[in-house]
């Protein structure tokens, strides 16, 4: 899979592709390392701000962590489309005020897109940036960063508006459509209705592409906590780590560690 790495023309080509688009959110280099050869989209998401830093939500997360994790995972891949989320209040303003934060993003990270939040409402600024340089992916249905006004993270449902939203954005200029917390029936239709591709998470499988939070995929919150029904474990890293943190405990309390293999003689 290595070699010719992937741009928004490349993806937005894999409209209705037999091979559906892999997405995962990556915050770290090491992590954009793994992932790399793996997924076709590496989605440095404000997510970071609750999966790194432990806030409740994305509205704290500012510009320049975008900017800091953004460069670290642009550095990193390779094959791999590096997008980064434009945070809340950095975008919502003007058309005007988004360029400037897009610009940003593009020039100190060295991705190839930003992602926002918003459908018909946003389409104006994603025309805006897409006709001066700026590839852009959209994001519709469940928007994290309007938990307050739409009172909670509530799946959507109104297709209608659903696709009339993907519309607005494709018209606009945005190369792909991530679809969140949106049932079957909306997603299916929002599918079949617009000529680039959609990215489900949350979203069902009657998407062209599919997107986890990587944490999430990994198990890095403990198993027993509130998990999304959408979010598939793959592993169960919170455990391994406590595991091997108490293992390491216990080594230095017994003075098994380091060992002789471990010192400089
Ligand atoms: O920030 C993020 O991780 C995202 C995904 C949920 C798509 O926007």
């Amino acid at each position: 899979m290595a070699g010719i790495a992937l741009t928004p023309p490349l993806i937005r080509a894999r409209k209705g592709a037999a091979e559906p688009l892999v997405m995962l959110t990556a915050y770290t280099a090491p992590v954009a390392r793994a992932l790399d050869a793996h997924a076709d989209i590496l989605l440095v998401g404000d997510s970071v701000g609750m999966a790194v830093y432990g806030m409740d939500s994305t509205l704290p997360v500012d510009l320049a962590t975008m900017i800091r994790h953004g460069r670290a995972v642009a550095a990193a891949a390779e094959r791999a489309m590096v997008v980064v989320d434009l945070p809340f209040a950095t975008y919502h303003e003007s058309p005007q005020k988004a360029f400037r934060s897009a610009a940003k993003v593009l020039q100190k990270t060295g991705c190839a897109a930003v992602k926002l939040e918003g459908g018909a409402e946003m389409a104006e600024t994603v025309a805006f940036l897409t006709q001066r340089g700026v590839p852009v992916m959209g994001h519709i249905g469940l928007l994290p960063q309007s938990v307050r006004v739409m009172g909670g993270y509530k799946v959507q449902g109104d297709a209608a508006r659903l696709l009339a939203d993907a519309r607005a954005l494709e018209q606009a200029g945005a190369f792909a459509v991530v679809l969140e917390g949106v049932k079957e029936p909306a997603a299916r239709a929002v599918t079949e209705g617009v000529a680039v591709p959609t990215i489900g998470i949350g979203a069902s499988a009657a998407c062209d592409g599919q997107v986890l939070v990587c944490d999430d995929m990994l198990g890095l919150t403990p198993s027993g906590g509130p998990r999304p029904r959408f979010v598939r474990r793959y592993a169960d890293l919170y455990a391994q780590v406590e595991a091997a943190a108490a293992q390491f405990a216990t080594d230095v309390r017994a003075r098994t560690f380091p060992g002789q293999g471990e010192a400089y003689h």
